[in-house]
């Protein structure tokens, strides 16, 4: 079938025939050698469906994610690995929850991060923040080497001197692009740099080795280590946290309910186990709470910031499997919340206001979410979307979808960070 075909199947399927012409064309820049890549996006229209998010709310910057970037993204593009794509920064709130969180006691604290991914900037992140914690990060693909070329693109390679993955310096779709249009090449131009500063050591610009060997150990400290392995491949002492993010959505549901044993194996008594995903600096941020209660690992609650019910990128809708428990539990949520017509009226008064003003996104006159400004650099990007959660939260309308939740017979409350937290 054919790509314009597909996607007009998909419209009528999930949004009643409804999407933009604008954002049906970003859409037929999918990739027709990558079924998994459909796969991705009819599951996540699946779950976009099911949270009652109408198509006058598919912005075209989503078009262009799932059209073009996502390709770059799923495992598919580097021979079914997961890619350790990280972004400092990310887990900033997830940190100060760890720091308000009543359970956890004081004295000789330990935290593991498991599948922290390379470089470890959230696990180093959480060293920073968390003073007085003992903190160990775990992956099962640390690299053995780095290499960054003269523009600041990286690379990591294992012990065979393989490209593992490799990321522009700042991955905006025309780097990745650039970089991916023949990956094949790539890796092989990192693999052959990586043989040239074996024999001859360089710097850059700004004076930094162009070559790390075994680079993860440069971040340890006495409080930070780093193991290699996975969930069930790591030995390590009863943990008082195992903080578990961006790495389940790319699992199916027997693989999270396994990871829940060992994490209750793993986990001090009172322990507690936090499970989610995010985007940069916090957005999109949902996560389930578990704690070890003497032989059971509780689910206590699920959290999720508001930026969720209309999202401007896709982590939200990020499951690789049908039976992804957190996408389903969310994409419930947002729904009940989007039932509330008082309630959206309100925010989409504010919302759509804030669009308009950062550039981001607004909605056009035929009531779609429109461009962004191409001259907002992705780094200022995600500040403002940022700025326009915390605006929204500061307004009350966290506190206010948490009381649509309550009015649907749910025991949902404002967490300490400011998350809609539903104890379950
Ligand atoms: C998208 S990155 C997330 C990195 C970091 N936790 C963050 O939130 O930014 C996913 C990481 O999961 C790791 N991973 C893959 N399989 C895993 C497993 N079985 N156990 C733990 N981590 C795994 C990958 O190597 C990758 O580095």
């Amino acid at each position: 079938m054919k790509t314009k075909e597909y996607i007009e199947q998909l419209n009528s399927r999930f949004f009643n025939g409804k999407l933009s012409s604008d954002f049906k064309e970003e859409l037929e820049k999918l990739p027709i050698d990558r079924p998994d890549v459909y796969a991705f996006v009819e599951r996540a229209f699946g779950f976009i469906n099911q949270a009652g998010v109408p198509a006058t709310d598919m912005s075209i910057m989503l078009g262009e994610i799932l059209g073009s970037l996502l390709a770059r993204l799923l495992p598919g593009a580097w021979e079914g690995r997961i890619p350790p794509i990280t972004v400092p920064g990310r887990h900033a709130e997830i940190d100060n929850y760890i720091k308000s969180n009543p359970w956890v006691k004081i004295g000789n604290r330990k935290m593991l991060d498991i599948g922290c991914g390379f470089p470890p900037y959230t696990t180093l992140d959480a060293s920073n923040s968390l003073k007085d914690w003992y903190i160990t990060g775990a992956d099962p693909s640390l690299p053995m080497y780095l290499v960054h070329d003269s523009e600041g693109n990286y690379a990591t390679l294992d012990q065979n001197r393989s490209t593992i993955y490799f990321q522009p310096s700042l991955p905006s779709i025309e780097n990745w692009n650039s970089l991916l249009k023949d990956s094949k090449a790539t890796k092989k131009r990192f693999e052959q740099l990586l043989s040239e500063l074996l024999e001859a050591p360089e710097k850059d610009k700004i004076g930094l080795q162009k070559l790390q060997i075994d680079p993860i150990k440069s971040y340890e400290t006495d409080r930070l280590k780093f193991l290699n392995g996975g969930i069930g491949q790591i030995s390590i002492d009863p943990q008082n946290i195992i903080r578990c993010f961006n790495v389940l959505i790319y699992f199916d549901d027997v693989f999270y309910q396994n990871t829940l044993d060992w994490f209750k194996e793993n986990l001090e008594e009172n322990g507690i186990a936090i499970i989610g995903a995010n985007w940069a600096v916090s957005t999109e941020n949902y996560y389930n709470i578990y704690k070890k209660e003497g032989d059971q690992l509780i689910n206590k609650e699920f959290a999720f910031s508001l930026d969720n019910i209309n999202p401007f990128s896709v982590v939200t809708w990020y499951a690789n499997y049908d039976d992804d428990r957190q996408t389903a539990t969310l994409a419930n949520y947002i729904r009940l919340i989007r039932e509330d017509a008082t309630f959206m009226k309100e925010y989409y008064t504010i919302n759509d206001a804030q669009r308009l003003k950062y550039k981001i996104c607004p909605r056009n006159s035929e009531g779609y979410y429109g461009k962004t400004d191409s001259s907002i650099p992705p780094n200022e990007l995600w500040a403002l979307i940022r700025q326009m959660l915390d605006e929204l939260n500061e307004l009350g309308l966290n506190q206010k979808a948490a009381e649509v939740l309550q009015k649907a017979g749910l025991k949902a409350r404002v967490n300490e960070v400011g998350h809609i937290s539903i104890s379950t």
